[in-house]
């Protein structure tokens, strides 16, 4: 006969948030109580976004500092993360993609000794599509006299490479709720319980595979991108006869927080290049609010973040918007592509042997 197995309750976020401090004997608790204000702003959206149509949101139609289409919950879900964080005296300022400056904190409230970064809702061109968005955050430390008030916020407060990020996470919404997160020591992911309205710990160790055969990218831009991405791409496409001897499989979703999930449960590498599409722009996505907590989180999890030509949590911001080229996820897929960026034989043109027209091909 099977014994029945005693219930024994998963941890909560607020337990493990309590475990991870108690490596820090002399740990304030900030953090913490930080993590769980941000928590409780995604669930607040998750409730939101679940509600689909019958959202009774408010009117939008205006565009953000980037020239992109604000959606009523790009502007909603930026607000729950301003109202719920800002008072707490945790915080010395908040910036976010949907903001074109940062944001101080009301002189009802006490300043703190972090600085939260945002994305409050990504890929939020499939909400009318009922497809799976997030939001996801970054927790940098302020500087002492930001948090002391002796002077003001400024952008350049923000402006520290992601290997300076104290914590960083997302929230997933789709058919689950879940909130991934790392403090720097792994990468885990708690699921939204409905009933009990919390975070349960259901992956306490997430760990992207080194290798894959999972590419992701919109390849609708294939035009427009570089010699060494061509070539990686080409070769995943050129399966089992080409040069990686094997087939590859591609997904495109457009909302990097399902991607990076995607990649965080069973792995692969998603890219979204440098092209020529835009001179303005050397990248589609954000440094400080996409690339470099989602940079952290798959590092954190035994994966990679790579600009292609420079490790992503190197990289030193110069503005808050800024934007830069992404590869993330499996670590022997992003060393093989960042290889193709340096190799000096991806950026001349190929041999005429090989060429569209050419020895070998008609
Ligand atoms: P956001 O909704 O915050 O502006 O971000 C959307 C981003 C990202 O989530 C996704 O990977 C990418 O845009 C999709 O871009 P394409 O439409 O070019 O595929
Ligand atoms: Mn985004
Ligand atoms: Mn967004």
């Amino acid at each position: 006969m099977i014994e029945p197995k005693p219930h024994i309750p998963r941890w909560t976020l607020t337990r493990y948030l309590i475990e991870q401090r108690r490596r820090f004997p002399s740990a304030s608790g900030d953090l913490n109580a930080l993590i769980l204000d941000i928590a409780l702003a995604c669930k607040a959206i998750a409730r939101i976004v679940a509600r689909g149509a019958l959202a009774n949101t408010p009117e939008a139609g205006q565009t953000n500092v980037q020239g992109e289409e604000q959606k009523p919950l790009d502007i909603l879900s930026n607000e729950l993360f301003l109202r719920m964080n800002e008072w707490s005296g945790h915080l010395a300022g908040l910036a976010s993609e949907e903001m074109e400056l940062p944001q101080a904190i009301p002189e009802a409230y006490p300043r703190g000794k972090y600085l939260l970064v945002f994305d409050p809702l990504d890929g939020s061109s499939n909400i009318d599509v009922n497809v799976a968005v997030g939001s996801i955050f970054s927790i940098l430390r302020a500087p002492a006299e930001l948090s002391a008030g002796t002077r003001e916020l400024q952008e350049r407060d923000f402006l520290q490479p992601g290997a300076a990020q104290v914590a960083a996470g997302y929230a997933i919404y789709g058919p689950a709720t879940m909130l991934v997160l790392t403090v720097g020591e792994g990468t885990v992911g708690f699921t939204l319980d409905p009933e009990l309205g919390e975070f349960l710990l259901t992956h306490p160790c997430l760990n992207v595979p080194e290798q894959t055969r999972e590419f992701a990218i919109n390849s609708s831009n294939s035009r427009f991108w570089e010699p060494p991405v061509k070539r990686y791409v080409d070769e995943c496409l050129a399966g089992k006869a080409g040069p990686r001897g094997k087939d590859f499989n591609m997904r495109w979703i457009a909302s990097m927080v399902a991607e990076a999930h995607r990649i965080l449960m069973r792995g692969g590498v998603f890219l979204y290049p440098r092209d020529s599409k835009d001179a303005a722009k050397p990248g589609r996505l954000r440094l400080l609010y996409e690339a470099n907590p989602i940079g952290m989180l798959m590092e954190q999890a035994g994966g990679r973040a790579s600009t292609g030509r420079q490790p992503m949590l190197g990289v030193m911001p110069s503005s808050l918007h800024q934007r830069i080229p992404v590869l993330f996820g499996s670590r022997e897929e992003v060393e093989r592509i960042e290889r193709y960026h340096h190799e000096p034989s991806a950026e001349v043109a190929p041999s005429p042997l090989f060429a569209p027209r050419s020895l070998f091909r008609d």
